[in-house]
């Protein structure tokens, strides 16, 4: 048995990222070394898989910013990184194995031939670490950076091996933009080369809606619009920009989480069965409901923007005095909005749609809202109650049905139960980080939870149609105060079809 073998068997955690085959041997780069995401998400991923086994013998990781660092400069960050981010204990004989293969290469792509000494690196492992030309290219940059990156990796492709890019969020402005990116990374790329992260899909709960949509009997029949009334989908946080003032003023929230996060919800939930569980499969089925997908019209997309207030007690500032905000900014920072999917499944079922963030907690759900019973023979109005299966994405990970129950006692009154399934008591095992599984997902050449071409544009289409208005109307920003649950706007939006947003 091999060492990684060994070591996956020995640690049942491993079981947490299903142990498939091995990856192959590779030589990983990450643009944006010495960025936040990288420190954050993606060192803390790779040393949870070097903890649990499941990279292969040989690999290196070459860290790429512009930043001058010396290799052992940029292993001492990353494991203070690790120590503080990461979600297992820290054990230096992991670290080790993790740290002798990182390295750092400070290299400016936007100059004549910038890509150099990051390419004598990577054949440098070839030959000495037996990476066998195998590449993945992790390109954790701000958007405008992403252009010469790629196409400096595309004219010098060489590589004996395999190849793939992995390219953050946002994938461009608009959907001109995004059209263009496509454009420039498939001169370069194949489709299937191209990996583009959703975070959001490598999420195990996010994940397990396609479970308990399809691998149960007892759903698809009901999953329709002549059982479900209406759909609410909250991604909520507490937290703020968070240092990222500049990023967050150019992007706002509909970029930030509806583009990505909230529409890949959306299609999840609204989704066919695939035929299989492979990556064309899946993908063509999230384009449908995206294609179907529409807002009915400027005023059913609520926005906001927060001012001071309090969270958990503590006063916090307001959006536009936070550092490298615009003081006058009129970016959003919530988004409400009501969406239908036109198809047969789903024809007049508002799917209704709300993020921000400074609301007064952390919160991601998927609350499917069943009809009320036609003709309850009881005359108590919790018996009018409908039905609701509530999964909740983060935090409390898990899956819980809103039924009537009975009070036990004299006569008939009923309140409403939950019937709850959490992955804590379930599962022995801790959830791996989303970034875990995408980054092994992405060794392995499985594109399943990644977004493709079409889809991101699709993506990029609905967001285009619900702000081609703002650019008529100005916005009476701030709008809800930090550790509120957002404009009273998004309360109107749910009130004029006789409805309310899940209470808190
Ligand atoms: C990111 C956004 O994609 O998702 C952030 O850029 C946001 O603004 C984050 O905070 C939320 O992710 P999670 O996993 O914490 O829900």
């Amino acid at each position: 048995m091999t060492e990684t073998a060994v070591a996956a068997q020995e640690n049942p955690l491993a079981e947490g990222l299903r142990m498939r085959r091995p990856p192959e041997p590779f030589a990983l780069a990450i643009f944006g070394a010495s960025g936040d995401l990288t420190q954050r998400k993606l060192m803390p991923a790779l040393y949870a898989l070097v903890f649990r086994g499941l990279l292969p013998e040989s690999f290196g990781i070459v860290g790429v910013a512009r930043t001058e660092m010396s290799t052992e400069e940029f292993r001492e960050r990353m494991r203070e990184a690790v120590t503080e981010h990461a979600r297992d204990e820290f054990r230096e004989d992991v670290w080790q194995r993790l740290a002798e293969r990182l390295s750092y290469v400070a290299a400016d792509f936007g100059v004549k031939d910038g890509e150099k000494p990051l390419a004598a690196a990577l054949d440098e492992l070839d030959r000495t670490a037996g990476t066998a030309g195998n590449r993945v290219y992790y390109l954790a940059v701000p958007p405008k950076a992403i252009a010469a990156i790629v196409t400096a990796l595309g004219q010098a492709r060489t590589a004996s091996g395999w190849t793939r890019l992995i390219v953050e969020k946002p994938f461009g402005y608009d959907l001109a933009s995004a059209r263009e990116l496509n454009d420039l990374v498939h001169e370069y790329f194949e489709e299937k080369e191209i990996y583009r992260i959703d975070h959001y899909l490598g999420k195990e709960t996010v994940q397990n809606m396609l479970v308990l949509r399809f691998a149960n009997g007892i759903f698809e029949p009901i999953w329709n619009r002549v059982f479900i009334d209406h759909v609410q989908i909250t991604v909520a946080e507490s937290l703020g920009v968070e240092g990222r003032g500049d990023f967050y003023d150019e992007t706002g929230a509909m970029r930030d989480v509806v583009q990505n996060h909230m529409l890949q919800l959306v299609a999840l939930t609204a989704m066919e069965p695939p035929i299989d569980f492979e990556a064309e499969a899946v993908r063509n089925e999230k384009v449908k409901v995206l294609r179907a997908l529409h807002t009915p019209g400027p005023k059913h997309v609520v926005r906001g923007q927060f001012g001071p207030g309090f969270i958990e007690g503590k006063p916090v500032p307001g959006f536009r005095e936070e550092p490298g905000v615009r003081p006058d900014s009129e970016t959003e920072t919530y988004i409400a909005a009501k969406l239908y999917v036109d198809n047969w499944r789903w024809a007049d079922t508002p799917f209704y749609i709300r993020t921000g963030k400074r609301l007064p907690r952390r919160e991601t759900t998927i609350a499917i809202q069943f009809q009320r019973a036609p003709h309850p023979p009881f005359e108590v109005e919790e018996a009018l109650r409908p039905n609701v299966l509530l999964i909740h994405i983060q935090p409390d990970e898990g899956v819980s049905l809103a039924v009537g129950a009975k009070v036990p006692g004299q006569g008939v009154s009923i309140r409403t139960v939950h019937m709850d399934f959490l992955y804590g008591g379930a599962f022995r095992v801790g959830l791996p980080e989303a970034y875990e599984r995408l980054i092994l997902d992405c060794l392995l050449g499985d594109a399943t939870l990644f977004t493709r071409a079409d889809e991101v544009e699709e993506q990029w289409a609905i967001v285009d149609a619900m702000v081609a208005p703002w650019q008529r109307d100005r916005p009476h920003f701030p709008n809800y105060a930090a550790g509120s649950w957002g404009p009273h706007a998004a309360d109107e939006l749910l009130h004029r079809d006789g409805r309310s947003w899940r209470r808190h």
